[in-house]
């Protein structure tokens, strides 16, 4: 079992930080925990989050409550049931500038790869989209982490109004970008991928998952190489290999 650091802390509507004592675990960027509430068996199986951060001994993730797990979870206090850090992550070649793209809970793994993309000297530049500014999270940390921090809101009720892709397309036209990274709506990372045009980008999918460790092949997607198991071939994929329609 692992401990849970004080309680979660609400940092966005029906989104809590978690951070967790993780001894001395070992992870990068774009890898994910897997986690249940208790050693009980409701949920049955242990639910799939990205590490928004990983430092001094402490993980820290940020869950989204979208059913009866993530309620759990996001209720939770003493310890959890957590397997992990793994997964393949982003990679982090050394780029002179790089753009990150993430949508709503989907920019969580983003805040960790700027740290460390930052940290390695690279100008970061990262765009954080959301229905509404209510869902806007942990703004401090992704200032503090990337050069030029941007959200757009689909209402219009925080930073610049429509999707984070239309941004995207305008910085796109202004700039050059050595890399791209993207996590977030299946359809958000599709548009990501065609605007990025010849620039290398690599996308963190989210889709189901079920054992999280190789062995139910529950969370099987489509690549041009053929079937891939996202958890051990991903969550973290070259953006051009993965057939987008596969992940519903
Ligand atoms: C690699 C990876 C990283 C993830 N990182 C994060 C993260 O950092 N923070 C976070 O909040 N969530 C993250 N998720 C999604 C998270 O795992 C799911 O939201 C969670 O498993 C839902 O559990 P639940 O029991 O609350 O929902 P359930 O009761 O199982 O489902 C409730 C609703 O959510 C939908 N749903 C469930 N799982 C997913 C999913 N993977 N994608 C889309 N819709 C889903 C269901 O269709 C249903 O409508 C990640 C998923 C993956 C695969
Ligand atoms: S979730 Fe079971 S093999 Fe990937």
């Amino acid at each position: 079992m692992t401990r849970l650091i004080g309680k979660p802390e609400e940092v966005a509507r029906d989104h809590y930080m978690l951070r967790l004592d993780a001894g001395d675990a070992v992870s990068a960027p774009g890898q994910f925990v897997t986690i249940k509430p208790g050693e009980g068996t409701d949920p049955l199986l242990r639910r799939p989050f990205s590490l928004f951060d990983h430092h001094d001994g402490v993980i820290e993730i940020v869950v989204r409550v979208v059913g009866r797990g993530t309620g759990l979870i996001s209720r939770a206090g003493g310890e959890l049931d957590m397997l992990g850090p793994m997964g393949r992550g982003f990679s982090l070649e050394r780029a002179g500038s790089a753009l990150l793209v993430g949508g709503g809970v989907g920019c969580a793994p983003l805040n960790y790869l700027a740290r460390a993309l930052k940290g390695a000297g690279t100008r970061v530049t990262m765009l954080f989209g959301a229905s509404s500014s209510g869902f806007v999270y942990c703004r401090d940390e992704f200032i503090r982490n990337s050069h030029d921090f941007h959200v757009t809101t689909d209402d219009g009720s925080e930073g610049r109004g429509g999707t984070v892709v239309s941004l995207m397309a305008e910085l796109l036209a202004a700039e050059k970008y050595d890399r791209i990274y993207c996590c977030g709506p299946t359809v958000m990372m599709k548009k990501a991928v065609e605007l990025a045009g010849p620039v290398p980008v690599e996308i963190s999918v989210e889709n189901y998952f079920g054992c999280g460790f190789g062995i139910c092949a529950g969370c099987t997607i489509e690549t041009t190489s053929g079937l891939k198991r996202a958890c051990v071939h991903g969550p973290v994929f070259d953006g051009r290999s993965v057939i987008l329609g596969s992940l519903g």
